[in-house]
């Protein structure tokens, strides 16, 4: 796969199933922002692998020019609905357990924290668009902490947004957690439509036709 050069110090390409052990490492250090990086060490593994294996999962890795490590990863699924279908059709177990983990910790962080508890967000995802190959969602984005603040995450959208678009993609899509103002800032500033839901979350979304 190409390497671009991002500047002297940062590569950008396509993921590859070589890059399995950094990205572990990579979502491991990064605290919970992704379905399966909300779930124990023995689903994410092979969540990971099936987003490299799988060609409806368009995927971008960072790495630094000296040392070869992984800065940053970002990954978008086209119609997910068709990727998690495979999904459970090859471990039906693992999807139950990545939705369960998911409820069960947003359900447990609120009760001990005595909020009200939220019965939308507990149940209920983000209104997304109508699964189809011509939409993606965003299922990670991160950059590992020491190479945070210089640009990268936006290369990682933009290079992101050029593979979907030569897909044939029209749009990509994102969930931001109320809680992430950095989340929130990176997806102002590439130009995402941001909508702000009834339980304090954002869904923001990205036209690729100007791209
Ligand atoms: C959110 C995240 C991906 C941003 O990565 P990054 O490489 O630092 O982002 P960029 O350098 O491209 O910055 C993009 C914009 O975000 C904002 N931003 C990023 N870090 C910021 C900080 N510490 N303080 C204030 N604004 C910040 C800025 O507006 C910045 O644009 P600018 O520098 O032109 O003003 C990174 O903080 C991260 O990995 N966080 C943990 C994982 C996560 O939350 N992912 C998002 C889930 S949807």
């Amino acid at each position: 796969m190409k390497n671009n050069e991002i500047n002297q110090n940062f590569f950008i390409r396509e993921g590859e199933k070589k890059d399995r052990e950094d990205i572990i490492k990579l979502t491991e250090n990064i605290p919970s922002v992704a379905q399966f990086s909300r779930g124990p060490l023995f689903f994410k593994k092979p969540f990971i692998d099936y987003l490299l294996a799988d060609d409806l999962v368009s995927k971008v890795v960072i790495f630094e020019s000296t040392s070869g490590r992984i800065a940053g990863f970002a990954a978008a699924i086209r119609n997910p609905l068709k990727f998690y279908l495979r999904l459970g059709l090859r471990h039906p177990l693992r999807v139950g357990l990545i939705m369960f983990f998911r409820k069960a910790k947003i359900f447990f962080a609120n009760f001990i924290k005595k909020k009200n508890i939220s019965i939308n967000k507990v149940f209920s995802e983000p209104v997304w668009s109508k699964s189809t190959d011509k939409i993606a969602r965003v299922v990670f984005i991160g950059v590992a902490g020491e190479f945070r603040e210089r640009g990268l995450a936006t290369e990682l959208y933009l290079f992101l947004a050029k593979i979907l678009k030569k897909k044939g993609c029209i749009k990509i899509e994102a969930h931001i957690d109320g809680n992430n103002p950095l989340s929130l800032k990176l997806h102002q500033k590439t130009g995402w439509k941001i909508k702000k839901m009834p339980e304090g979350d954002y869904k923001a979304a990205l036209e690729l036709n100007n791209l």
